[in-house]
């Protein structure tokens, strides 16, 4: 491949982002929001809660503007909590601001059981009352008070919904094992855009110190970093050299990291990365980790890189347990992969034939993708609704670096995206 994709707005900063417009009267003006149907399910979900939002694309450059001034009701009901689990996130700022919510409870999904009991402890921590029956969480408080809590485990969405709950509650609040992740500095720089008092987001403590009321904010959304990480290992697949625009490469160091030992030429500036590819690639083994390491939602994508690569490879998925749907797809295209566990063995350097193949969820319709770039004839992949919910027309921007993908319709009615991954 030759050429420069750009990069959109991070979808995992923006849905946060949307959800903290409802914890104030003002408007929240959104820039750089992606053009994916994760962002318009939100749309749908905010609207149905009386919210006024418009997203505008094209001309008025990806910015979103939504203004929670009267909200009639505060559920999120099951038919978009099931087709979107990240939906969880309004849990805490309804009850910050409604003083009651009540949410679909998510249930498992396409990658893993994914509880929101951590959401749950949170805001008991900080005083609401929990009610759990016919499938719903309800959450009521008078007003929230501030606590010190500490996550049992890193959650990333747990560690954005109490931020933002804990935001309008009053006194200090104290998070502890928090998720590093740069949609969670993103959200946190929002919220103190808003007249919250966030400090420590990005390190494994943030303290809060709750105000009365937040108000309206311009905010610009960081680069996707997924979607960055993707187009890389494009380019690190394919011969050529691609330049991956608009990104943010210092979100990028663990893959990056990973890719220049396995041998793929990397150069970078402040807002790109360059990849020269089709080297002779040093197959590696990966552990997924939470931010700083190697992110999960690159899994599936860097195990179509090591099917390529000279060797064997171990690839270990340590958030997930079920993060694997895309290796049956990659074995159907003649990739060698065993899963054993939470361990999938990959030995290398397999040719790959072109298929018919479907797509699982998100990540894995991009592995999909990654594969077919490299597979020696036409694989048509089949339900690429999931790809839509979190990268923007990615078919035309590979295309405009030189690849051959167009987008031909869908196979199977589109009810069946009711499967979840974000
Ligand atoms: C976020 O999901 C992302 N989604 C996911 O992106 C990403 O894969 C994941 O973080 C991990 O990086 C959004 O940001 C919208 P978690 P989230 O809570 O927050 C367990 C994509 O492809 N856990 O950090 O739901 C959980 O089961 C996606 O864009 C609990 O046990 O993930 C998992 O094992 C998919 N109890 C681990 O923690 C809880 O209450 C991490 O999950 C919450 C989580």
């Amino acid at each position: 491949m030759y050429g420069t994709v750009r990069v959109s707005g991070a979808k995992n900063a923006a849905l946060p982002c949307m959800a903290a417009a409802l914890l104030t009267d003002e408007p929240v003006i959104l820039e750089n929001v992606p053009q994916v149907r994760d962002i318009e399910t939100t749309r749908r979900l905010l609207s149905s809660m009386g919210a006024e939002v418009e997203l505008g694309y094209g001309r008025a450059h990806h910015r979103t503007t939504i203004c929670c001034r009267r909200l009639a009701n505060s559920e999120a009901s099951y038919e978009l909590v099931k087709t979107m689990r990240a939906s969880t996130l309004v849990l805490g700022p309804l009850v910050a601001r409604m003083k009651s919510a009540r949410v679909s409870l998510p249930g498992g999904c396409a990658i893993g059981a994914r509880p929101i009991n951590l959401h749950i402890m949170g805001l008991e921590r900080l005083g609401a009352a929990i009610r759990q029956e016919h499938g719903y969480v309800e959450a009521g408080a008078e007003r929230l008070r501030g606590a010190e809590i500490v996550f049992d485990k890193i959650t990333v969405t747990g560690t954005e919904d109490i931020m933002m709950a804990a935001a309008l509650a009053e006194g200090e609040t104290v998070l502890e094992n928090c998720a590093r992740e740069p949609e969670v500095v993103d959200l946190a720089n929002l919220l103190n855009k808003m007249g919250a008092h966030i400090d420590g987001a990005g390190s494994h403590q943030i303290r809060i110190q709750g105000v009365e009321k937040l108000h309206g904010a311009r905010h610009r959304i960081i680069p996707d970093r997924i979607e960055a990480g993707t187009f890389v290992i494009a380019g690190a697949m394919c011969a050529g050299k691609l330049i991956v625009q608009n990104c943010e490469p210092n979100h990028l160091t663990a893959l990056l990291l990973k890719l220049q030992q396995a041998g793929v030429r990397v150069e970078q500036g402040l807002d790109w990365v360059s990849i020269a590819g089709g080297a002779p690639l040093q197959a590696l083994d990966v552990d997924t980790e939470e931010y700083p390491g190697f992110p999960t939602d690159m899994q599936a994508q860097y195990m179509a890189l090591m099917t390529q690569a000279e060797g064997p490879s171990v690839i270990a998925e340590n958030i997930f347990e079920n993060r694997f749907m895309h290796t049956q797809e990659l074995v159907r295209m003649g990739a060698d992969i065993r899963i054993d566990g939470r361990r999938a063995l990959v030995r290398g350097n397999t040719p790959l034939s072109a298929a018919a193949v479907l797509a699982s969820d998100l990540r894995a319709s991009a592995s999909l993708v990654l594969a077919a770039l490299v597979a020696d004839g036409e694989t048509i992949i089949d339900r690429v609704y999931h790809i839509d919910r979190g990268y923007e027309r990615i078919e035309e921007k590979l295309r405009g670096a030189g690849a051959e993908i167009k987008r031909i319709g869908e196979l199977f009615p589109h009810k069946a995206s009711a499967t979840q991954s974000a």
